[in-house]
């Protein structure tokens, strides 16, 4: 482990490195998207390379397939697979029933759609992730860029009738352009700061026409793994207390550090 590496990257290594030991040979895996999830591929593609492990993964985004092949792993697409085994990804907030805010790298429809085609999502992440109420993070939107503004306008109405305490909608940019999503969408960032009942919001945007999906994950996650810059790992299932399941060598853990050249 390379001293350089901030408290919150151990944290994250540390989520990821004990997700990725919930693989097995043979299964079909969806890859997430994000800082977490990037750790998650390098530890799963060394377990491939060293125990020999026959596994096929699909990717929720561009970047991530790239990041896989790269080091080695088969990617397939989701239409190949049909099904998966195992999602495990990151996640921008979390609360006590395991619902999810995702997007926050702009991948968050490839990320339900492969989520919600596995018979399990693991999600990985840092204990500053879990919220008692989602909202604080902006809510990520992805929009079809044809009449954005008239979409955007339609969520703004939405708002005006939904349990949040901020309703500022902001189109999120790349430099001065708009940032297009892997489908070339745009993704409208919602400032609640605090959703009351992420059932009727999610519900009510996904209405709109113009909406194509958002980040609101609501009984899709079965498992969140919290990793500690000191190596602790907890879990929590849903319906039970968060537990400690695990404490993870960052000294003597892995070769990944050395094949990322430090
Ligand atoms: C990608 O669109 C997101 O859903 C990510 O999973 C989320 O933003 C978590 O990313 P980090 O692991 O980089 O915090």
């Amino acid at each position: 482990m390379p001293s350089d590496l901030s408290p919150i990257e151990k944290a994250k290594f540390t989520a990821a490195r004990h997700a990725a030991g919930l693989i097995q040979d043979g299964m079909k895996v969806g890859l997430g998207t994000g800082s977490t999830a990037a750790w998650l591929v390098r530890c799963l593609a060394e377990r491939v390379r060293d125990e020999k492990l026959q596994i096929t993964s699909v990717a929720t985004s561009t970047r991530t397939a790239e990041l896989a092949r790269s080091l080695g792993l088969t990617v397939s697409t989701l239409d190949e697979v049909m099904r998966l085994d195992l999602t495990i990804d990151g996640a921008d907030e979390f609360d006590g029933n395991l619902g999810l805010i995702k997007g926050g790298g702009a991948a968050l429809l490839q990320e339900k759609i492969v989520a919600t085609a596995s018979d399990r999502m693991v999600v990985i992440a840092d204990a500053a992730k879990h919220v008692a109420t989602l909202g604080a993070f902006p809510l990520p939107v992805e929009v079809i860029p044809f009449g954005w503004r008239a979409t955007s306008r339609l969520v703004e109405e939405v708002l005006a009738g939904q349990d949040v305490l901020g309703h500022e909608v902001v189109l999120r940019m790349a430099g001065d352009v708009p940032l297009r999503t892997d489908e070339n969408n745009y993704i409208l960032d919602l400032h609640l700061k605090r959703i009351g009942n992420p059932q009727s919001l999610a519900l009510a945007l996904n209405q709109i026409a113009g909406v194509v999906e958002n980040g609101l994950f609501l009984n899709i996650c079965d498992t969140v793994v919290v990793g500690h810059p000191d190596g602790r790992v907890e879990v929590t299932e849903h319906g039970s207390p968060a537990r400690q399941v695990a404490q993870i060598d960052l000294a003597t853990t892995s070769n990944i550090f050395s094949d990322l050249g430090d």
